[in-house]
């Protein structure tokens, strides 16, 4: 399985699938690219640091996000995409490319959808007083952060938790689950039935 991630900041969550996939707990998968919108991206040095290559695609030699998507979708099938990650990756996808790869683009967001959608996902749970957050890991449609979800791990909040300690916090869970996701989807373990996803045994 050959997989794409698109980026826009730290990464870590892409080096959470490096890790998987260099210690063999995810096998027949490797990552032929690493897409940044962000030239500064520190995503993008460790995708070099491991060999994989980066490329920066700059939104302001485009003229709309149309345009833009369709360069993606030529480097996506340029390196014989099979699984596109969005892994802190901050624009928005055009519905031509989410077409182009069905239930083939998965994000990662930190609340528990439908929950805190968009932005500041984090400050929104802390702003709003729930007992207990979390990340989910689901597969991309035109709608934002509302497509069929995959996997969600749950984590408390703390009485003295900001933005930040609780962002911190449940980045290990997001890390965990997105490297789980990935795997299982290599697999060939998803099933995707409307809204459903069912893990194959
Ligand atoms: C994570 O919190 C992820 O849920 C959100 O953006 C952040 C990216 O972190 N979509 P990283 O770049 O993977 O470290």
């Amino acid at each position: 399985v050959k997989i794409s991630v698109l980026v826009s900041g730290r990464g870590t969550n892409l080096q959470s699938v490096i890790d998987a996939i260099e210690c063999g707990e995810i096998q027949n998968a490797e990552i032929t690219c690493v897409v940044s919108d962000k030239e500064e991206a520190f995503a993008l040095k460790r995708a070099e640091k491991h060999g994989i290559t980066g490329i920066f695609v700059n939104p302001a030699e485009f003229s709309s996000r149309q345009e833009y998507d369709d360069k993606l979708l030529e480097i996506l099938k340029e390196k014989e995409t099979d699984l596109v990650l969005l892994a802190g990756y901050l624009r928005i996808i055009s519905a031509s490319l989410i077409d182009a790869y069905k239930n083939r683009i998965i994000n990662i967001h930190p609340s528990l959808l439908p929950s805190f959608k968009g932005l500041n996902a984090q400050k929104q749970a802390i702003d709003y007083g729930v007992k207990f957050t979390g990340c989910t890991v689901h597969f991309v449609e035109p709608d934002l952060d509302a497509g069929p979800i995959i996997m969600q791990k749950i984590i408390p909040v703390l009485e003295n938790d900001t933005a930040d300690t609780l962002a911190e916090r449940l980045l290990v869970e997001e890390n965990k689950a997105y490297r789980e996701v990935v795997k299982l989807f290599v697999d060939g373990k998803l099933e995707v039935d409307g809204r459903s996803v069912k893990i194959k045994k």
